[in-house]
């Protein structure tokens, strides 16, 4: 590649057209490539007809924006995200992909400002993503392997997020796509609270002292009291924040609930939560893979979880091959 070409390419970003939707205002110019000349097909502004839109997406052509236009881009495909995931013609695997850069993109917005528009922004992409995945078997499994294990609360946000999904649509069964949407939410939001807990804690290497640890066991109470401020809770919403730390033996927090005291949509969290935490890297503890992760979970941690949910659990990750992968 010529220095000009590297310029040029460095300028531009390639997209896939088939987010772009047809009959619909584009905010923005799209280029396609011909020749390794860019070229403006449509202009900023311009309404793409059915016609027009068939003949590039059949050609399966690159599509590009200009680099300056990316956040624009991303705030486009949002506004249209449920109209996307649910394209027939958009292999799922692919909406699979853009359904997990709208979670990551929104829930990094919410963790850093935690705000009533961002939350109300990551609360509808995740009910479109709580949709795709009630609508279409492939989705978990997608999802799933499109989960990255970063040391990040917005990371781990999203990741607990889609296993409880996962786990809760195959172990609930759940027909009404309303209640889901609440639950994922809630699995989704589960941690908002953490955004108040100082990085020095919830990153400290040596054991917390007794007046960090109490901060950090807060964070439930916090969560509740932030999503109750923006007008936000539901009853699901409210059950998953609250208890996901409580622990079936009763040694968990915050209000030390035992057994069947914790609600279902709880214990799907705290599982989905322990084994992110298992394998995701800390600055205190190393990674370990889905596989040691559930062997850990199995021999140590029995006494916290519900045995039947774990079960369904294991065959939820061994179905998406992260095991194998591991
Ligand atoms: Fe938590």
């Amino acid at each position: 590649m010529s220095g000009l070409d590297e310029q040029n390419q460095n300028n531009y970003h390639p997209i896939y057209f088939r987010t772009i939707r047809p009959n619909t205002r584009v905010p923005f110019d799209i280029l396609i490539k011909s020749d390794n000349e860019f070229e403006v097909c449509f202009e900023k502004g311009s309404i793409i007809d059915k016609e027009d839109f068939k003949k590039l997406a059949d050609n399966n052509s690159i599509a590009h924006i200009k680099n300056s236009d990316r956040n624009i881009y991303r705030s486009y495909i949002l506004q249209k995200i449920s109209k996307i995931l649910n394209d027939p013609y958009i292999e799922n695997q692919k909406r699979a992909e853009i359904a997990h850069m709208l979670l990551t993109n929104t829930a990094e917005h919410l963790f850093e400002k935690p705000n009533e528009k961002y939350v109300n922004l990551f609360i509808s992409t995740v009910s479109a993503v709580a949709d795709f995945i009630l609508n279409d078997e492939e989705s978990i499994y997608n999802l799933i392997r499109q989960t990255n294990f970063e040391f990040k609360i917005s990371i781990h946000s999203v990741n607990v997020g889609i296993f409880a999904t996962g786990l809760a649509k195959i172990s609930l069964h759940l027909d009404n796509q309303y209640n889901m949407r609440n639950i994922a939410t809630g699995f989704f939001l589960h941690d908002i609270g953490k955004c108040k807990v100082p990085y020095s804690i919830l990153a400290k290497p040596t054991a917390l002292a007794y007046n960090e640890w109490k901060i950090l066991k807060n964070h439930p109470i916090e969560g509740h009291r932030i999503l109750n401020e923006f007008n936000v809770l539901t009853d699901e919403i409210s059950t998953i924040v609250m208890q996901h730390h409580e622990r079936r033996n009763g040694k968990g927090y915050p209000m030390e609930l035992r057994g069947n005291k914790i609600h279902i949509y709880s214990k799907i969290c705290s599982i989905a939560d322990a084994f992110e935490a298992l394998t995701t890297g800390r600055p205190y503890k190393k990674s370990i893979s889905s596989f040691e992760a559930i062997k850990t979970i199995k021999k140590e941690m029995m006494d916290e979880f519900d045995p039947k949910l774990l079960k369904q659990f294991i065959l939820l990750f061994s179905k998406a091959q992260m095991l194998v992968k591991n």
